[in-house]
This record gives structure tokens, C-alpha cells and sequence, in this order.
């Protein structure tokens, strides 16, 4: 299985997600600001790999503390805290992540600073641990509803590479591929970053998954021709009614299958649900350089000095989700009573 993170108790081994497929290369974090770094400049992305990647940036942070150095050790760890939870701000496990750091920081405030360390590697170990069993539940949990052949889309990189393994709604295809069934893939390519064509692409055929790469706008076209029995994506944060934040495109993809009569399946872990926020309106989407669409590998593909506009994620509202699937079970309507 690919390793998109690797902790060998001094660094963070990422596998550098901006050089597939072309070369698979790694970046090493020696420091807390490393790892807010490569989760800014999306070294590492996905919603569950930039958290489990984030609680590795709190074990080195604490690991950076030095004692009449550093002053207050509280007031160091929040610090740190505030670096990481900005690095990016539409996915919820990365909040989620980090506050359970917290959580296990303040509770061995007492003790001495190698055990506070050793409770907080600890705590982070096993985050990544659990990050690949419940993708394998949520795996299961889906694969059931998928029937016993069919060809599913997908969009942006729900897989392996956005996880610490598995991925979620790759999870869903690679648990059924493993059931037996025979499942076809079609992927959306993902203006502006590509991670369709880059990643999702690569990772399906290291498998040996049947996967056929289409632009985004083709999907409508892909569906009236009947090619699609059901869309799976993951999810950035999900709001306590069920609505969902993705990668940019996923309400467009949302809107084609409720036309299209196609069951639109939500992949996430509740570390992805948020029930702080009521509804989607009131999720943080990011906005990234214009860069990312007005040049393609450093390539200008627009004239200099165009104006545009670079929403990362958007809001897909919860009657177009015909079910969330999570790893304590499969979630539908009404999702502000189900959710909870
Ligand atoms: O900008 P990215 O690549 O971090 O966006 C990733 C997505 O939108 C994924 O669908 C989401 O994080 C779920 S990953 C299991």
C-alpha cells in the first residue's frame, strides 16, 4: 500500500503529492512549521492525511521546546496550535486532529516533559493506526451498496494518498474489487490541481483497478449516456444537516446525478463531521492563487494579468447526498436527526 506519511520518531516522511505521477519523491518535516508547510503548499492533502499529519507536527513541536528557552510550555503548545490549524482551512480533521493533541497535552501537563512526549507520539501513532481501519470499515460499509458489476466516478483524490492508506471513497472501490464485484471506474481529471488525472489515476492502476480519465466536464455527458451507476467522493467537513464540503466540482457532479437519477455516495469518517457548524453556509471555503488556474506547470495557458477566481472546495447541499457512509454505518435522510 502506497505511504502517503511515515513517522520514524524524529521526522515526518511525506510523499511529496505535488510530483505525481511523474516522480515519487518525499519531503522530510523536521519541525512544526515543516509540517504546516507541506499541508499550505499541499505536499500532503486529503482531509484525514493533513490531520493525522498535523498531530506528527505536534509531537515535533513539543519535541522543539526548550525548557527557560521557550518560556511557558502552555503557552509555546498554543503557538504551535495556531501555526497548524491555519495551514488550511476547509478540512475539519485537521482542527479535529490537533485539538485531540491538545487534548492529551493538557491532560499530562503534570508531568515530566519526556512522558508528556512519549503520551503525545503516542496519541498521534495511534491516530494513524485508526486511520486505516476506519477507512477499511467505511470500505466495507460501502462496497455493500454497490452492485455486483458496475462502473462508479469519482472526483479529486478520496484515496491512499489523502489518508494515511485505503482511502475512502477509493476504500469503498478497493473493499469491493476485494468482495468480488467487479467495479469500473471512471475519474474526473480536477481543474485546477489535477488531482484526478495525477493522483487518483495513479494510485487505481498501481492497483490493477480499472480506471478511464475523463475532463470535468464531461461528466454530464458520461452520465446521459447512461456509463455511471453511482458517484463516490469523499468529504472536507460535513455539516451538522448533512452538508457536504469537497473539492470544487462535487456540487456540479451532485446536481448531473440527481438529473441523472444516479445515487450520489459521501465517504467520510466522523473525524470529517463537524456538528459545530448547523449548515454548509457557514463552512470556511478556501481560496488559492490564481496561479493554479491561470498556469499549468508553470505554463501560462491565459493571457498575463487575467482576472480569476480560485475557490478550493464547494458546498453540496445535503438533499443532492443520497447517503454518508462512515465507518459506524451508513447514514441517510433526514441528516439533522440521523447525523446526530
Ligand atoms: O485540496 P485537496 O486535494 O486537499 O482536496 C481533497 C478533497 O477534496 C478530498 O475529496 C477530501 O479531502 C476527502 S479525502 C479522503
Amino acid at each position: 500500500m502506497v505511504e502517503t506519511l511515515k513517522w520514524n520518531g524524529e521526522t515526518l516522511k511525506l510523499i511529496d503529492q505535488r510530483k505525481l505521477p511523474n516522480e515519487l519523491v518525499f519531503v522530510t518535516c523536521k519541525n512544526h512549521n515543516d509540517v504546516a508547510e507541506a499541508i499550505n503548499k499541499m505536499i500532503v492533502r486529503g482531509a484525514p492525511a493533513i490531520g493525522v499529519s498535523a498531530a506528527y507536527g505536534y509531537v515535533l513541536g513539543i519535541k522543539e521546546y526548550v525548557k527557560g528557552e521557550n518560556g511557558d510550555i502552555e503557552e509555546y503548545m498554543k503557538g504551535v496550535y495556531n501555526t497548524l490549524i491555519i495551514a488550511r482551512p476547509t478540512a475539519v480533521n485537521l482542527k479535529w486532529a490537533v485539538n485531540r493533541m491538545t487534548r492529551v497535552f493538557e491532560k499530562n501537563l503534570n508531568k515530566p516533559l519526556d512522558v508528556i512526549i512519549e503520551k503525545l507520539e503516542k496519541e498521534a501513532n495511534d491516530m494513524a493506526k485508526e486511520d486505516i481501519e476506519t477507512n477499511k470499515k467505511m470500505g466495507r460499509n460501502g462496497a455493500e451498496l454497490l452492485p455486483e458489476r458496475c462502473t462508479v466516478l469519482t472526483h479529486c483524490n478520496a484515496g491512499a494518498l489523502a489518508t494515511v492508506g485505503y482511502g475512502t471513497a477509493l476504500g469503498v472501490i478497493r473493499a469491493a474489487v476485494e468482495m468480488g464485484k467487479e467495479i469500473k471506474v471512471y475519474a474526473d481529471e480536477t481543474r485546477p490541481y489535477l488531482q484526478g488525472a495525477r493522483l487518483t489515476v495513479w494510485e487505481l492502476m498501481e492497483d490493477n483497478i480499472d480506471v478511464t480519465l475523463i475532463t470535468d466536464n464531461m461528466a454530464g455527458w458520461v452520465m446521459k449516456q447512461g456509463k455511471i451507476d453511482a458517484v463516490l467522493v469523499g468529504a472536507d467537513r460535513i455539516s451538522a444537516n448533512g452538508d457536504v464540503a469537497n473539492k470544487i466540482g462535487t456540487y456540479s457532479l451532485a446536481v448531473l446525478a440527481k438529473h441523472h437519477n444516479i445515487p450520489l455516495y459521501v465517504v467520510a469518517p466522523f473525524s470529517s463531521i463537524d456538528m459545530n457548524i448547523a449548515s454548509g453556509k457557514d463552512i470556511p471555503i478556501e481560496e488559492r492563487p490564481t496561479e493554479e488556474i491561470t498556469k499549468i506547470k508553470g505554463v501560462e495557458i491565459a493571457p498575463k494579468g487575467v482576472k480569476a477566481y480560485n475557490p478550493a472546495f464547494d458546498v453540496t447541499d445535503n438533499e443532492f447526498v443520497t447517503a454518508i457512509i462512515t465507518e459506524r454505518g451508513v447514514i441517510r435522510q433526514p441528516y439533522s436527526v440521523n447525523l446526530s
